[in-house]
């Protein structure tokens, strides 16, 4: 099967110019100007930017959390992922307490087995437990498994929340394997009893849940597992930075020469913290942590993607529905599952507002959404850019589609939209996914199973580009 792209914007995070992309077997195998070669499909994309698939290194599809699981399967949450021009993501595979690792591995395989993505899928291990289930030394060979990232929670006490020591422990086995420690970096101790002393006082509202996780022990966490990591010498990447306080000790960290990196999410650069007051419990839609921040922080985060200081925007699609989920927590914020949607929207958002409103350039958009997740998680060249022997995961992007967002319209099986009404301009048109087209215009033309499981180079090597057919 071959497919020939012709005539498009070609954007990468390195260059930006017009040309034909052709695709043979699932990878590009030639670009040029006017190509003449033919092709079992041809697509005109004159007038369109041909982007490489986004890559999502955050989501949470069908978690157990909160006491509840996530509303989105791997079809559900892979379909509407498509549909905002993203072809990869990478999921967090979670131990259960006393689980071991292989087990962990082997029950999310199972996953994907059964609800069939249709975009590739790969894995970071969430660590909750070094002491029962999880050992050392089969943690050193998780990566072996194409699994090349750990990620640990340094909030959720009582539930996922690690002490400093595993989290250390892990930094030194990380340091050995070659894999990316990933962190939620939040101080749960002193958030435990914030939450307990504003429960005792009745304050039961959703909007007690940013009051009770100020900006600092985001900050604090943030720097503590820095210098962990330091100590360690392992890499670190932070999720979900949302704040001026968590930016600092990264820039530090990066002015120093560490290997630090942030990432933040589309969440955070365009709602802030009065959403959470919103009447009727419809606050309760925006619990999710850390939590919408203070608006002034918006021009933090926007800043610090522009400069370098943060390297890449996720989702943490972690989508409970309002009705039935969210309202779990009715009468007690602590009890609302904590997440958000947003899998969809990345680029529709980015896209309006971060580069035709001139934040951050065209070829930074890309780089954010796609070639650092990429380079970050052992994925590039192969993944992350247009290039000849890279998978042909393409997105042929309409700069001047207008799109309302809503639930009434996304693909999610979630039951709200946390940018309800947004007006957007520019949205994908044809997306492909190793070069079988997967969503043209309105719709899905992928079967469930197009997606695959992909496994990961190590922190800081390459997922070499497939050979192009003779
Ligand atoms: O509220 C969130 N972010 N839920 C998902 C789990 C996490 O903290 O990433
Ligand atoms: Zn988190
Ligand atoms: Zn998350």
């Amino acid at each position: 099967m071959s497919v020939l792209i012709k005539g498009g914007r070609i954007v990468t995070a390195a260059d930006d110019y017009v040309g034909d992309v052709l695709a043979e077997n699932g990878v590009v195998t030639l670009i040029g100007e006017s190509l003449g070669v033919p092709a079992d499909r041809v697509i005109d994309a004159t007038g369109k930017l041909v982007l490489p698939g986004a890559v999502d290194p955050h989501t949470h599809m069908e978690m157990a959390f909160g006491g509840t699981v996530t509303c989105d399967d791997f079809t559900s949450g892979t379909v509407s992922a498509a549909f905002g021009g993203t072809t990869t993501l990478i999921d967090f595979c979670m131990q259960t307490p006393g689980a071991t690792f292989p087990e962990a591995l082997a029950a999310y395989h199972e996953k994907i087995e059964r609800a069939k993505p249709v975009i590739d899928v790969g894995f970071h291990i969430g660590i909750t437990d070094l002491r029962e289930g999880g050992t050392l030394e089969d943690l050193a060979k998780v990566p072996d498994e194409g699994v090349t990232s750990y990620k640990l929670f340094m909030a959720y006490k009582g539930a996922v929340m690690v002490d400093d020591e595993t989290l250390f422990r892990a930094m030194e086995v990380a340091a050995e394997s070659g894999a990316l420690v990933m962190v939620h970096a939040e101080n749960g101790d002193a958030i435990h009893v914030l939450v307990q002393q504003a429960l005792a006082e009745g304050k039961t509202d959703p909007v007690w849940h940013a009051r009770t996780r100020p900006p600092i022990t985001e900050g604090e966490a943030t720097n503590r597992a820095i210098q962990l990591a330091h100590v360690a010498g392992a890499p670190l990447y932070v999720v979900h930075v949302s704040c001026k306080e968590a930016i600092e000790p990264i820039a530090r960290a990066r002015a120093a020469g560490w290997p630090a990196l942030g990432e933040t999410c589309t969440q955070y650069l365009f709602i802030d913290e009065t959403a959470l007051e919103k009447p009727n419990f419809e606050g309760g839609k925006y619990v999710y942590t850390p939590p919408p921040r203070p608006k002034e922080n918006q021009e933090h985060l926007w800043q610090a993607l522009s400069t370098g200081v943060l390297s890449a925007v996720s989702t943490d699609h972690c989508p409970f529905k309002w009705d039935g989920q969210k309202t779990l927590g009715r009468d007690d914020f602590s009890k609302i599952p904590n997440g958000g949607p947003g899998i969809e929207n990345r680029l529709h958002m980015l896209y309006s507002f971060g580069v035709r409103e001139g934040r951050i350039s065209l070829r930074r958009f890309v780089e954010l959404v796609s070639t650092n997740p990429a380079r970050y998680f052992g994925l590039y060249p192969r993944k992350g850019t247009i290039a000849v022997g890279s998978d042909a995961d393409l997105v042929v992007w309409d700069p001047e589609k207008r799109l309302t967002l809503s639930a009434s319209t996304h693909h999610s099986n979630v039951d709200y939209n946390l940018f309800e009404g947004t007006e957007v301009v520019g949205a994908p048109e044809v997306v492909l996914c190793r070069g079988q087209v997967i969503v043209e215009g309105d719709e899905l033309v992928a079967q469930p199973g197009a997606g695959r499981f992909v496994k990961r180079a190590r922190f800081g090597e390459e997922l070499t580009a497939r050979p192009v057919p003779a």
